[in-house]
């Protein structure tokens, strides 16, 4: 067998540090890599995977696609990308749809459709210190973390950063040039920090009184992790634009800035748009995904399986463990130690777990995850807690 990590390290820039592991199938919550070890998976793909590996609807539902229809670029219609925009809305709550490739394109396009709305005046946008929007310009500029930022100056000028869940600070920042107020309703690569629903009602309050737009980041939220389809479900009224993507397409690349209707009634023709942008066949597994999610109760399974995830979290047997929080299955355990060795030892020993911040434990399994599932997590993590 080749030795891909080797033949890896040469032919591809090292922008990732991946794990010695080369992963090679997925099924439920499992995958196998290429020597055959198998691994309990609370990554899934970095809150992606939502039905897991493997799942038989969106296995057939992609072969069909596969042999019928790819790509024909936004200049036509197709069936799955109405289809799955119409299921977007009904499920989100908001009106219309723009599909991308990215949770970075997600955001860069809610930041277009915002300053177009702000005409040529009004373009600033408020966003949280501590966020993270992706890497491209736009989202990285947004991002409130300078380590993203480092070596990339000049960044998009009009995004001024502010304390996070701190509503006089939003409010100080306003003036007659801010046009939006960027924030995630759980923090993710920042740590697992959830807003309150006081400071979303808040800062929404705030938002109507000023004509501005409230975008949330739902990269990493939606699509049922946090055990509604879109977390701000939980907190108050819709927003006026939403940037989605990462569990959308249950592991194929696909975005979405969703918005509602007068917010979205600022672009036209010509205004945005991506070749590859809510192609067929990302958007038939997005749209497979929305209706599994319904015929297979899947948000209560998140539900039931985070209070579960909490109590067992809580029961390990540790003096490292500062607090569990988060929602649904998007839980972060906070230690006292750094979290990276702790989830190298447990890829020793068969479990797959990513950090969210230096001393936090993400745990993001796929919707589907069983209690059995989640015992067996628990005891691979106790014993390397124990070690
Ligand atoms: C809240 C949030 N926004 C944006 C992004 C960027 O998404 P992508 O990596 O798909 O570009 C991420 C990725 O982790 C995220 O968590």
């Amino acid at each position: 067998m080749k030795n891909w990590i080797e033949i890896g390290k040469e032919v591809m820039m090292p922008t990732y540090a991946p794990a010695p592991i080369v992963i090679d199938q997925a099924k439920g919550c499992t995958v196998t890599d290429t020597d055959g070890k198998e691994y309990l998976d609370f990554v899934a793909g970095i809150a992606v995977n939502s039905l897991g590996g493997s799942h038989p609807k969106l296995v057939a539902a992609l072969q069909d696609q596969v042999a019928k229809l790819l790509h024909v670029s936004n200049l036509y219609w197709t069936a799955p990308s109405v289809e799955a925009a119409e299921l977007l809305a009904k499920a989100s709550g908001m009106d219309q749809v723009f599909f991308c490739n990215s949770g970075a394109e997600a955001v860069e396009g809610a930041i277009k459709l915002a300053r177009k709305s702000g005409g040529e005046d009004r373009y600033e946008i408020i966003a949280m210190n501590q966020s993270f929007h992706g890497r491209t310009f736009g989202a990285m500029s947004a991002t409130g973390q300078p380590k993203y930022q480092k070596g990339f100056a000049p960044l998009v000028p009009g995004i001024v950063h502010v304390p996070f869940m701190d509503v006089e600070a939003v409010k100080a920042a306003t003036n007659d040039k801010t046009v939006a107020v960027l924030f995630e309703v759980i923090q993710g690569e920042g740590g697992i920090h959830p807003v309150t629903k006081a400071y979303y009602q808040a800062i929404q309050a705030w938002c109507k009184a000023k004509g501005l737009l409230m975008i949330i980041d739902e990269v990493q939220t939606g699509n049922g992790r946090c055990g509604s389809y879109f977390a701000y479900q939980q907190f108050g009224e819709r927003p006026d634009i939403v940037a989605t993507a990462k569990g959308l397409g249950g592991g194929l690349p696909i975005g979405a800035v969703m918005a509602t209707k007068e917010a979205a009634a600022n672009f036209k023709p010509g205004d945005h748009a991506t070749t590859f942008g809510g192609n067929p066949l990302v958007t038939r597994a997005a749209a497979t995904v929305l209706t599994v999610m319904e015929e297979e109760n899947i948000l209560e399974n998140v539900q039931k399986m985070s209070v579960y995830l909490k109590e067992q979290l809580l029961n390990l047997k540790t003096d490292h463990l500062v607090e569990v929080r988060g929602m649904g299955l998007m839980l972060g355990a906070e230690l006292d130690i750094p979290a990276a060795p702790i989830c190298k030892a447990c890829a020793e020993k068969g479990l797959l777990l990513v950090g969210a911040g230096a001393n936090v434990i993400r745990f993001v399994p796929p919707l589907v995850v069983t209690k059995q599932d989640i015992d067996a997590m628990i005891a691979i993590l106790q014993e390397v807690m124990d070690a």
